[in-house]
């Protein structure tokens, strides 16, 4: 049997909430511990040879969530850019950011930008993180970008293919994944990465975010390198 490598894979980190509840602790509690396995499995997917992990943190329809989980989410968020950015050096780790920037506090904004630019000549890996993400706000995006060109007269109707749409996606550049792991039980999309997840293998598990370790992503990969594709190979 021909064998895949698995060059990407995304993650919806799920289940950080019902981690803390289960020890009687506040679902902040539970962000914090997830956040620091986000430095674990970076570490882990990188060793383990994978060139891009792309991260579901905080999607747009998370914005709805009580303002105390927000102010807490983000302060984290903070303090990841803060503390992670020596790991992300160290580890020779490129970061991008994809999703709706315009959503997110100035001072964020600016770290985001600050951490992208210094790591941009990192090679070992791109972690490419989803924040104030959603998948049918970014086809939209691109659905405009796209008509904009054509308004343009950039581009003709029929000159619009999948490889000029893929462009116009936040995720330009980046190949689609090969593998989409979501913990916590949960087995739907959620808004993620709708286009790019056309022909990605699908792996839903119950450990819970903060528990789920390089051990069970490596049986991961292993199982991939197992089932038989027949497109969507990078
Ligand atoms: C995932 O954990 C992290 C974010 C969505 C920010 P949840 O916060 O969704 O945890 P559960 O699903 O309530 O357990
Ligand atoms: C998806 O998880 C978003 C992230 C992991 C950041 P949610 O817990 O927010 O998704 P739903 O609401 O259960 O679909
Ligand atoms: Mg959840």
């Amino acid at each position: 049997m021909e064998t895949d490598i698995c060059k990407h894979i995304a993650i919806i980190m799920d289940g950080n909430g019902r981690w803390a509840k289960k020890r009687g602790m506040p679902r902040s509690f539970g962000h914090k511990k997830g956040a620091e396995n986000v430095i674990e499995i970076t570490r882990a997917a990188k060793d383990a040879g994978v060139k891009y992990l792309t991260l579901y943190a905080f999607s747009t329809e998370n914005w709805q969530r009580s303002k105390e989980e927000v102010d807490a989410l983000m302060q984290l968020l903070r303090e990841y850019l803060d503390k992670g950015f020596k790991d992300i050096m160290e580890n020779n780790v490129r970061i991008r950011f994809i999703g709706e920037k315009k959503m997110l506090a100035p001072d964020i904004l600016e770290k985001m930008r600050a951490i992208e630019d210094k790591s941009a000549d990192n090679t070992a890996l791109t972690l490419c993180v989803a924040l104030s993400y959603g998948s049918r706000q970014e086809i939209l995006s691109a659905v405009k970008k796209t008509a904009q060109l054509v308004a343009e007269k950039k581009v003709t109707i029929g000159e619009i293919d999948q490889a000029l749409f893929s462009a116009n996606l936040y995720t330009a550049d980046i190949p689609d994944p090969d593998i989409l792991i979501r913990t916590s039980g949960e087995q739907r999309i959620s808004n993620y990465l709708l286009w790019q997840l056309a022909y990605t293998e699908l792996f839903f598990t119950d450990t819970l975010w903060p528990d789920f370790d390089k051990n069970e992503l490596l049986t991961i990969l292993e199982n991939f390198s197992m089932r038989e594709r027949r497109y969507g190979k990078s």
